[in-house]
């Protein structure tokens, strides 16, 4: 999978899906499954899951064996991975922008996405909410999972920094809000907020890749990283990032409800 694209130009979560990696978010399982916890997903409920990428949340939300699962994707590859992963005559993937999809308005109860609203341009975010909005029942919730930048009054100057640092080294225009601007932008599109939480941003640190992989594929994916020098220098360019504004950025979930 990913395998025609350019290690040296490649996004950097196709490039840890390439080495191995199934969880690619930045607050890791922990903060996943707090999330979809909080989410309270039961068997009579219609779920929206925003690019689902690998299918690593959707195999957690199938477990509660919901009313029907709408996984919305706009990589190609992933989707093919994801409809040979995944099989149900209520589980369906759509390629496709999350900003706008053809589903119907008011009629899911659940809608969450991860890592994917950070790479987008502000006003991208904001329609991606609108439509997270506009197919959710009044009373229906909705997950994000996203890169936060702290403290909530964080220097403009370090934040335009930190935003170009980041996007030289993952390859993908990542846009990171403080947890009060990803707030607001709910807030500022119908949206109650119901639970904010945090955790550390330690996508590439070994404690988190075993806690999230397992010892058996953080190992195998150090092995892949060791033995592919182009793959190792890009890796160790964004774990430099990661590391130089660890001060600066966290993972943020929070649950909002449509008012
Ligand atoms: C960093 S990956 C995260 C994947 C998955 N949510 C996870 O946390 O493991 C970002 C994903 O968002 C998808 N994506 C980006 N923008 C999108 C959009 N506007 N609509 C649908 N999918 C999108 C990409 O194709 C990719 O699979």
């Amino acid at each position: 999978m990913f395998d025609g694209q350019d290690i040296d130009k490649m996004p950097g979560h196709w490039l840890l899906a390439r080495m191995g990696k199934k969880v690619l978010r930045p607050g890791g399982k922990e903060l996943t499954q707090k999330l979809i916890h909080e989410l309270q997903i039961t068997g009579a409920h219609n779920v929206v899951e925003f690019a689902p990428g690998l299918g690593f949340t959707a195999s957690l939300v199938l477990q509660y064996h919901p009313l029907s699962y709408i996984g919305v994707e706009m990589d190609k590859d992933a989707i093919k991975l994801l409809q040979s992963k995944f099989r149900g005559s209520n589980i369906t993937f759509l390629q496709g922008n999350a900003a706008s999809i053809p589903v119907l308005t008011e009629s899911q109860d659940r809608v969450y996405g991860e890592a994917m609203l950070t790479m987008q341009a502000d006003h991208k975010k904001a329609e991606i909410i609108q439509e997270a909005e506009r197919i959710l029942k009044r009373g229906g919730l909705y997950g994000i999972h996203e890169l936060g930048l702290m403290p909530d009054n964080l220097d403009e100057a370090v934040k335009a920094k930190i935003q170009k640092e980041l996007s030289l080294a993952i390859k993908v225009n990542a846009r990171p809000l403080t947890v009060s601007e990803w707030q607001q932008l709910l807030e500022a599109n119908s949206f109650r907020i119901k639970k904010a939480m945090k955790a550390p941003m330690h996508l590439l640190e070994p404690t988190r890749m075993v806690g999230d992989e397992g010892w058996l594929r953080a190992a195998r994916i150090a092995f892949n990283i060791l033995t592919n020098g182009k793959a190792r220098k890009r890796l160790l360019a964004m774990r430099r990032v990661f590391h130089k504004y660890g001060r600066q950025m966290n993972a943020v979930a929070i649950i909002a409800e449509k008012i």
